[in-house]
């Protein structure tokens, strides 16, 4: 197959699509464009009507961008995968691959044949310590996203999750500090944390962001949603209450007692318990049982 001049990267998030058009130049890459197509309505309050809106923003984006003749990566939110960072116990090499399986096994809370899962080790020089970082997608959750995009004729060929695409990125762009980096990308309905740290990356989603921050104006002030949201971005210098958080009955100040609904967590589990669904997180996964599409899932990693 000849290689692709160029390649769109899609993230369609609960407030808006992302995108962003890489294009081959020389040994680099050059990024040519970029497009933001903001929901009607945030997905996560739009209940039926989700399908819809995604439908109509890939719609206006295929509208304004040619996709033929490139490829497009899709992201998956960190919120509907899995990531689980473990430290192996020490053994030969040759039985890491069975011993992952095993903690795979233990850790994915769905089976295996319904993930499309995959793992990287991560080992620093001055320590014997061998550290996997597990990764999975739901299948049935990618097919469904995958299908978005080849319903409008798009040549999906990666499917990653958005919180390693991002880190990627970042690893690319040289980016990342000698030291310790914490990225987070604080999202509408949820948040990314990414730690990296010389060769190794730690990450988590947490169901908090910028919605909450909105709905608390909502309830606050009375406020339609979209009179919140629009109050959040624009906050007009003559606002006193949303300017002292110390006041408990101001809306920041509630903003700061706020705590998030408590998530079921691995360490509560008991060894080889797997969470059920609806308190299990929503994993997903690649189309087919394709490997070749599974280590799209892990860090890139280009020498330094
Ligand atoms: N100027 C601004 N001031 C404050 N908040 C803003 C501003 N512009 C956007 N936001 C908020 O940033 C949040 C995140 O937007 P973003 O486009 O990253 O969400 P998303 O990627 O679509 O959501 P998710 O990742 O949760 O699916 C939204 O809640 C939005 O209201
Ligand atoms: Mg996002």
């Amino acid at each position: 197959m000849a290689i692709p001049r160029f390649a769109w990267g899609i993230d369609i998030g609960n407030r808006a699509l992302k995108a962003i058009k890489l294009v081959r130049d020389g040994d680099n890459l050059r990024m040519e464009d970029v497009e933001v197509i903001e929901h009607e309505q945030v997905l996560s309050n739009s209940g039926d009507n989700r399908e819809s809106l995604i439908q109509t923003a890939l719609a206006n984006f295929a509208q304004r961008h040619l996709t033929k003749g490139g490829v497009v990566s899709v992201g998956v939110s960190g919120q509907s995968s899995f990531a689980r960072f473990i430290k192996l116990p020490p053994v030969e090499e040759k039985k890491i691959p069975e011993i992952v399986k095993f903690e795979a096994i233990q850790q994915i809370p769905f089976p295996l044949d319904q993930v499309e899962w995959s793992y990287q080790l991560f080992r620093q020089t001055d320590s014997p310590d061998v550290e996997v970082g597990i990764f999975a997608m739901r299948k049935e959750l990618v097919n469904q996203q995958i299908k978005y995009f080849t319903d409008m004729d798009m040549n999906v060929q990666v499917v990653q999750m958005s919180p390693l695409a991002v880190y990627n990125a970042m690893y690319y762009d040289n980016r990342l500090s000698d030291g310790t980096t914490m990225i987070l990308d604080l999202g509408a309905e949820n948040a990314d944390l990414i730690i990296a740290d010389g060769d190794s990356v730690w990450l988590r989603s947490v169901p908090i962001g910028g919605n909450n921050f909105t709905e608390a104006l909502v309830k606050s002030f009375k406020l339609s949603f979209a009179k919140a949201e629009e109050l959040k971005r624009n906050l007009p210098g003559d606002a006193p209450d949303l300017r002292r958080p110390g006041r408990r009955n101001s809306a920041l100040g509630r903003l700061l007692f706020f705590s998030p609904p408590r998530q079921p967590h691995q360490a509560d589990r008991r060894p080889g318990q797997h969470l059920s669904p609806p308190d299990a997180p929503e994993i997903s996964s690649a189309e087919s049982a394709d490997r070749s599409r599974a280590p799209r899932c892990l860090p890139r990693r280009r020498p330094r």
